[in-house]
């Protein structure tokens, strides 16, 4: 009997053990002496920190659009981090509509992505999803354009000084219209960080003597800036109403110099500054159009990339993240051009 119970013994330990054996592991926890530095951001490392590798990201890129080669430029950037690193990354296109950038990052927030890079369409309007994003623990890493939310509700801000790049053309004009002159505006997206920067950065900078006759949105597109360059044609005379225009960007200037020369007028006797930089600003530089091209970088992804995975593994990273950026001219800008990546 004593027997038969010191076998019963036995079997029920080996049979624990058994089971304890087959049970999942506890999720990784971090040893406070050997963790890195906590980020400062309200948002938890993922459960493999401090070992998290790009194999395990996934990023969700809802990229606002497809408006322009600045745009298309910023998209390959991260499709070919994603390509080179490993990472798998859940992209979609906006089409300009904030709402569809707010379904896009529902989605995400559900598929349980590591990290949402987010580059807004506008600078209002995220409170809502940047709570829920939070709420469900995924860090938000704004991109390119800026917004407005309090800068608790997400990581970190990576793009360019949309402020600067607009003081950057008001002094090209500054230096060009000593004695004054009259110009137009042809601006990006209404309520873009970048269209409301650039905006914003220019009059503040613009000499007093310089007078902007007349602003119009042109949604950073050759498409929409055509016909706003030809109703602007119909109400100033080129030359005398006006002597130069400030555009906000590359794509934009394309569609105005083709509606200007359309009109008959030479594009060249107009003082024109444009903002991105692409190959079609440095063309327009080399053909005469473009006076100056303010510097706007698309090739974002390296570094978001970066800051992602340190996000994972609860490293420090910095709030905010500009751009280095330059203005470029005509003299060089033919030697320039092979250059460009965009
Ligand atoms: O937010 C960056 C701006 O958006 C670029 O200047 C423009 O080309 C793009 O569409």
């Amino acid at each position: 009997m004593k027997l038969m119970n010191l076998v019963r013994i036995v079997l029920v330990a080996t049979f624990i053990l058994a089971v304890a054996a087959c049970a999942p592991a506890p999720a990784p926890t971090t040893v406070a002496t050997e963790a890195p530095a906590v980020a400062e951001q309200p948002f938890g490392a993922a459960d493999c920190a401090p070992n998290c590798t790009y194999a395990d990201m996934v990023m969700c890129y809802p990229q606002l659009g497809a408006e322009s080669d600045w745009r298309t430029a910023n998209t390959a950037s991260f499709k070919d981090q994603s390509a080179q690193l490993g990472y798998k990354l859940v992209f979609s296109d906006a089409q300009q509509k904030q709402e569809n950038q707010i379904s896009a990052i529902r989605a995400c927030i559900q598929q349980g992505v590591s990290v949402i890079a987010l580059p807004p369409v506008v600078e209002d309007g995220w409170d809502a999803v940047l709570t829920e994003a939070q709420n469900a623990g995924i860090p938000v890493i704004i991109v390119d354009r800026s917004v407005s939310a309090d800068p608790s509700m997400y990581a970190s801000h990576i793009g360019s000084d949309m402020v600067l790049e607009g003081k950057r053309a008001a002094a090209e004009f500054n230096k060009k219209f000593p004695d004054g002159a009259k110009i137009l505006e042809l601006s990006g997206t209404t309520g873009s960080g970048a269209a409301e920067g650039r905006a914003k950065g220019f009059r503040e900078d613009l000499n007093a003597n310089i007078e902007i006759i007349d602003s119009q949105t042109g949604n950073f597109t050759r498409a929409e800036a055509l016909p706003v360059m030809q109703a602007f044609l119909k109400k100033y005379k080129a030359g005398e109403d006006f002597q130069g225009i400030f555009i906000h960007n590359d794509d934009m200037g394309i569609g105005a110099i083709e509606a200007l020369k359309a009109a008959g007028v030479n594009p060249g006797d107009l003082f024109i500054v444009s903002v991105d930089g692409t190959r079609g600003g440095f063309q327009a530089m080399i053909d005469g159009w473009f006076q100056a091209d303010v510097e706007c970088n698309p090739l974002l992804g390296p570094q978001v990339s970066e800051m992602a995975l340190a996000l994972m593994n609860g490293l420090a990273i910095d709030r905010e993240v500009l751009t280095n950026e330059t203005v470029y001219y005509p003299d060089n800008a033919a030697e320039l051009l092979p250059t460009r990546q965009y």
